[in-house]
């Protein structure tokens, strides 16, 4: 059920329950950071595996070093250049975070975002609360309340917000005394943060440095139900009558299509419902003109894409 009370919003929070709320990148899963069981009831809605860690939200940087045992400088420098915004820092936990917000691991992912109504939840609250995109484990992710209404069993409340305006997920950094180093793109980009920190060299792909897997960063994720290919992979034959084509150029005559921003950020913030309204029109496919922009926003929209595309 969408609301628009905050304080109803914050006190199912504070009664253990989960509450959908809203951020500039995608909508949150929300339940607070430190109950245990409220966490758990984020892991069964979304059916998410249990070893894949949640991000934690606060409103403070005060409230983020409770929940870490080091705070290095490094992370004091992209804390105050880039919050609240798009950026999540990983860090070495403290005993304030339950288990479960990590998945057995050592690091706990913290941000503070850039939306006044979040900011406002997380300060009734008086604590910090996680937050997956909240999609089913493996889905698009949602940037309006609308997406998330109904999409849970049992059915929970969803703070409304209006919609995301980056559209995709924060940028997700490890940081140590070495400097940053990025595990998940986001428009934040690495020559952004190598303007303010030593960027250390990671690998997109497996991400073999991370002490767990990290599903976000698996190939097949942020995908629709419907088929989806980049339009220059299919064949001649399969663009046509059964198929909606995501374009940037103008579509071919005769192409149902869907008609995307040319601007990379406005492109970002309507991808994913983009990608939602594509599915619900029950065509056999969803093709998608690849972005050939530069730069971190049109990176990271790439990276997105290219896991929607992927089989299997
Ligand atoms: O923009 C966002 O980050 C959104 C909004 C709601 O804040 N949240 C989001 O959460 O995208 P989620 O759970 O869908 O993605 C979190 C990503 C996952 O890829 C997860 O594996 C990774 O962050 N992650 C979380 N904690 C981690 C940790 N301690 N070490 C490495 N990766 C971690
Ligand atoms: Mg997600």
């Amino acid at each position: 059920m969408i609301t628009h009370d905050i304080e109803a919003a914050a006190e199912s929070l504070r009664r253990g329950d989960a509450v959908a709320f809203p951020t500039e990148t995608v909508y949150g899963l929300g339940a607070s950071a430190l109950d245990t069981h409220a966490v758990d009831k984020v892991f069964a809605l979304k059916g998410r595996p249990s070893n894949n860690p949640l991000i934690v939200h606060v409103s403070t940087i005060e409230m983020a070093q409770e929940l870490v045992t080091s705070w290095p400088d490094h992370a004091a420098v992209l804390a105050e250049h880039f919050w609240p915004g798009p950026l999540t820092l990983v860090l070495p936990k403290s005993d304030a975070v339950p288990n479960n917000v990590t998945g057995g691991g050592g690091t706990v992912a913290i941000r503070v975002p850039n939306h006044p109504i979040a900011l406002e939840l997380i300060s009734e609250v008086g604590g910090p609360i996680v937050g997956p995109s909240a999609n089913v484990s493996g889905g698009v992710s949602p940037t309006a309340a609308a997406h998330v209404d109904g999409a849970f069993t049992p059915d929970i409340l969803v703070l409304e917000g209006g919609a995301c305006t980056t559209g995709i997920e924060s940028t997700v950094v490890r940081v140590t005394v070495d400097g940053a180093q990025v595990l998940r793109p986001g428009v934040i980009g690495v020559e952004d943060l190598a303007k303010v920190v030593p960027v250390v060299e990671s690998d997109p792909v497996s991400n073999t440095a991370a002490p767990l897997p990290s599903p976000g960063l698996l190939t097949k994720h942020y995908a629709p139900g419907t088929p989806t290919k980049f339009a220059d992979e299919v064949a001649e034959d399969l663009l046509g009558a059964g198929a909606i084509l995501l374009a940037i150029s103008p579509a071919p005559a005769g192409q149902k299509s869907i008609q995307m921003p040319t601007e990379a950020g406005a492109y970002a913030a309507r991808l994913y419902a983009a990608l939602r309204e594509a599915d619900a029109m029950n065509a056999d496919l969803i093709l998608i003109e690849r972005p050939t922009g530069n730069g971190p926003i049109w990176d990271a929209v790439r990276d997105r894409l290219r896991r929607a595309t992927a089989a299997g």
